[in-house]
């Protein structure tokens, strides 16, 4: 008889862009101050991308990298899935894109869009097609350029976001299951709170749409902060029971980082050590489905996580949309 497939994950990479924007930089743009951006989310710089470089380009250096420590061959690659809510354009996708630069001809490609959770999506899409017998070797890449649909007059939204992308590769085996849980959950009843509204079908770019800005972020930050904490934890909770695990087995928890408040609650709810919390806040910001891909990489090449280690990952996003994994690394 043959032996279920199983999901192994074989590397990751991620990529920033080189222009940093600091707090100190926001202070000569709108009003705000260094103070209350870092005692209100953490953050102290974030990364923003230049004017001709696209969010394929950051997803394509942040794949190269994850293709390479995975240490498969590109041309083994035989499915490209992209989270994001910066594409490229709306069509084609950007996993298109990306799966150009790439130079991966013919293998499929597609975006799909669940915001900020979008990497945990992607976890639960690329394991449901491997383990389906489908597809063999899967590019899951999470990027963004939120710096592209911010308003940059609105202090309330602008000092939160930045730019990056993160990407793995994922593979069926018969002797490993590194995907020990996902956990996924959505509520469209709160999505006037986190948004944009121009573009779609319901307000179509016209003048009128542009004046008024609606095509960049709104959010009610207060109403989102409340919910996040709550969806988070239980997420987190229901991950580790799927798996069986428990917080003692996990090495580290990898919080979506959109707000250092927002993940020290958590971590209380959860009753977390904060030593056991990955955090690199500070320095990249909010960056959407990149979030807790780039911070999971960042975690591997610092020695946070060694080679089997449990790693966590939870996020939560617009839509709203939340999940968590439990991931051996
Ligand atoms: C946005 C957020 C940082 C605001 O923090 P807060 O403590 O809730 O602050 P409030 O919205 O209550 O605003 C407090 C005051 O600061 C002001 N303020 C907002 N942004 C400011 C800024 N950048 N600089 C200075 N003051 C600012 C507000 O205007 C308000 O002033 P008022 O009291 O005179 O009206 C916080 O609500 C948050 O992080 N929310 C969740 C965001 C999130 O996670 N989004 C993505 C989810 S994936």
């Amino acid at each position: 008889m043959n032996k279920k497939i199983g999901t192994k994950i074989l590397g990751t990479g991620s990529y920033f862009p080189s222009k940093v924007l600091t707090n100190a930089d926001l202070e000569k743009m709108v009003d705000t101050s260094d103070e209350w951006i870092s005692t209100r989310t953490g953050i102290k710089e974030r990364r923003i991308a230049s004017s001709g470089e696209y969010t394929s380009d950051l997803a394509y250096r942040a794949s190269l990298e994850a293709i390479k420590s995975a240490n498969v061959k590109l041309e083994e690659i035989d499915l490209v899935l992209v989270a994001t809510i910066t594409p490229d354009m709306f069509f084609p996708s950007t996993a298109c894109f990306l799966q150009k630069k790439l130079g991966l001809n013919s293998v499929p490609a597609f975006d799909f869009s669940a915001a900020c959770s979008g990497f945990i999506y992607g976890i639960a899409t690329a394991k449901a097609f491997i383990e389906s017998g489908l597809y063999k070797n899967v590019l899951l890449v999470g990027s963004e350029e939120l710096s592209k649909i911010t308003d940059w007059t609105d202090r309330n939204t602008c000092v939160l976001f930045g730019d990056g992308a993160g990407a793995m590769v994922l593979s069926a085996s018969q002797d490993n299951d590194d995907v020990l849980s996902v956990f996924l959950g959505s509520d469209g009843s709160y999505a006037d709170l986190l948004l944009i509204p121009g573009g779609g079908s319901i307000n179509p770019a016209t003048i009128e749409t542009l004046n008024e800005k609606l095509h960049s972020i709104k959010m009610q930050g207060r109403e989102v902060f409340k919910v996040a904490i709550s969806k988070m934890a239980f997420a987190a909770q229901k991950a580790l029971e799927i798996s069986e695990k428990t917080i003692e087995d996990i090495k580290l928890f990898i919080p979506h980082q959109a707000n250092m408040r927002i993940i020290e609650a958590v971590a209380k709810k959860l009753d977390i050590s904060m030593d056991k919390v990955f955090v690199n806040i500070h320095k990249t910001g909010n960056i959407s489905s990149a979030t807790t891909i780039t911070a999971l990489d960042e975690a591997i090449k610092i020695g946070k996580l060694n080679k089997g280690d449990l790693v966590e990952l939870i996020a939560f996003g617009g839509g709203f949309t939340w999940g968590a994994t439990v991931l051996r690394v």
